[in-house]
């Protein structure tokens, strides 16, 4: 017999989550050097982000400059997640904080000294922090010295930055992902962001149609060291502590036959294997997927790898898989011939999409989660999840963000049926704890906070936080740990 009560395992990781560059702002105080996204300009859905060569505030409004200022206001943050019951904050580390050119032979203590206080804070409200330790913030100069992630050396520089980190914070953090959304890094969404590759065109674009061969081969070579140096990290994290855990973190992408037509029931496995497997395999399986050698001579693309790299990769397989989920699409052999296509494939005409296009799909992430866990029977955590939507405040403070409860209702009913399936469900941090700028577009507005922050797109308010109905509603889904999703 059904009953409206849902089965989480103790101990489950209920919490929030959200990235430095979207949410600390101060990126030039107290030593920090720039990263990739602090070149980046605010934007919208029909304007992509600038990538300016130098930075002009007179000219250009850059949205982590401000971020909601978690920098300054840290505290007043984690009060609130504490509030809500939070067991888990992901956050992450700004290497550009730290390293403030990504080469520098000593690391920013100031930069060190901010996120001790921050993970003592979060400790002491029995908050664990999972860290991501790249989130869009490879240091700008690592982008024009050395082309990214391209180039070999930055494999050591990263290295070098995971070092100090998993030493200065022994004990405080044991959960760790490595790059966010490695597998971004396949189109020329991920160029600048994930891989520090600058732009031709010095914008974010999701698909770039000029890209040649050689643009394709340079971003798959990019992947490839970033494979290496997130295994080697995997390694140095036990070596330090053996409490340590290290993931990776994928964008979680799920791709529906458009039809029961072969070709795109065709379609949609080879959209699987490039979107998810190509990354996932090398970091949970160590090695390539089988149908690498196929998919690098279909697009001209000739790897460097020297032979040590594979023993690397087998050697440095992650402990656990963390993803984001936010939609699903469709795939066709046939694009062309539709009306409706996504950044993705097609737009879904049987469900419902977010006013950014984003479709709802709840069940997808049952199933999303049953595929990854079939395939590598690892421990699985949801390390965003959320709607970004339009909101304002009432007169009397209220956000009344009922489409956000619905949004995470269905959610997690669809992760309770995953559990019940058998899948090793670890925990769950929402997208976004607070109201921080959104990475793809830039803006403020679309907002995907548990807490309102009183600012716009262009870096106006007072920065203030206001409790939103989620953030109360979610409050009483953690006091009883899932059971309960009225
Ligand atoms: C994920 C990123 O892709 O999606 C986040 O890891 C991002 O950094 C989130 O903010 C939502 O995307 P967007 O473009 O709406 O901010």
């Amino acid at each position: 017999m059904k009953t409206n009560n849902y089965v989480f395992p103790k101990g489950f990781l209920w919490g929030g989550a959200t990235a430095a560059t979207q949410c600390e702002g101060a990126w030039d105080k107290d030593g920090k050097g720039a990263s990739v996204l602090d070149h980046c300009t605010n934007g919208d859905r029909e304007h992509p982000r600038k990538v300016t060569d130098s930075i002009d505030p007179e000219q250009h409004f850059y949205p982590s400059h401000k971020g909601c200022m978690q920098y300054d206001r840290f505290e007043e943050d984690i009060e609130l997640f504490a509030e809500m019951g939070f067991k888990t904050y992901r956050l992450s580390i700004n290497w550009s904080r730290i390293f403030p050119n990504g080469d520098d032979e000593k690391p920013n203590q100031a930069g060190l000294d901010y996120y001790r206080r921050l993970f003592e804070k979060c400790r002491s409200h029995n908050i664990e922090p999972t860290v991501t330790m790249t989130h869009y913030d490879i240091p700008w100069n690592i982008c024009v010295k050395y082309g990214g992630w391209a180039n070999r050396e930055v494999i050591d520089l990263f290295l070098r930055y995971a070092e100090t980190i998993l030493t200065e914070y022994k004990g405080l953090v044991t959960r760790w992902l490595t790059h966010n959304e490695i597998n971004f890094g396949t189109i020329s969404y991920g160029e600048l962001i994930t891989s520090g590759i600058l732009p031709k065109h010095r914008q974010i674009v999701m698909h770039d149609a000029d890209a040649t061969a050689k643009d394709i081969n340079k971003r798959f070579q990019a992947l490839h060291h970033e494979f290496v140096a997130s295994a080697k990290v995997v390694q140095l994290a036990h070596e330090i502590d053996s409490n340590n855990e290290v993931g990776c973190m994928m964008c979680g992408f799920a791709f529906y036959p458009l039809s029961c037509k072969p070709g795109d029931v065709a379609a949609a496995q080879r959209d699987m294997e490039i979107w998810n497997y190509y990354c996932m395999d090398v970091m949970c399986k160590g090695k390539y997927p089988y149908w690498a050698n196929r998919y690098w001579k279909e697009n001209d693309i000739n790897l460097s790898i020297p032979e040590e790299d594979y023993r690397v990769l087998e050697n440095g397989t992650v402990d656990f898989i963390s993803f984001s989920y936010y939609r699903t699409d469709c795939s066709t052999d046939e694009l062309e011939k539709h009306e409706g296509s996504t950044d993705f494939g097609m737009q879904n005409p049987l469900l419902e999409a977010t006013e950014w296009g984003w479709t709802i799909d709840p069940q997808g992430l049952r199933w999303l989660l049953n595929e990854y866990y079939a395939r590598y029977e690892k421990p699985l955590m949801i390390v965003e999840n959320g709607i970004g939507a339009y909101e304002t405040m009432e007169e009397d403070g209220a956000i009344h963000d009922t489409h956000r409860i619905e949004y995470m209702r269905e959610h997690f009913k669809a992760m309770a049926q995953a559990i019940e399936d058998g899948v090793d469900l670890i925990g769950y941090a929402c997208w976004s704890a607070i109201d921080i700028v959104s990475a793809g577009t830039g803006e403020f507005k679309k907002r995907y906070g548990l807490i309102y922050v009183d600012a716009d797109d262009l870096g106006n308010g007072t920065y203030d936080r206001y409790k939103k109905d989620s953030f109360f509603w979610y409050k009483k889904v953690i006091a009883c740990n899932g059971e309960k999703l009225d």
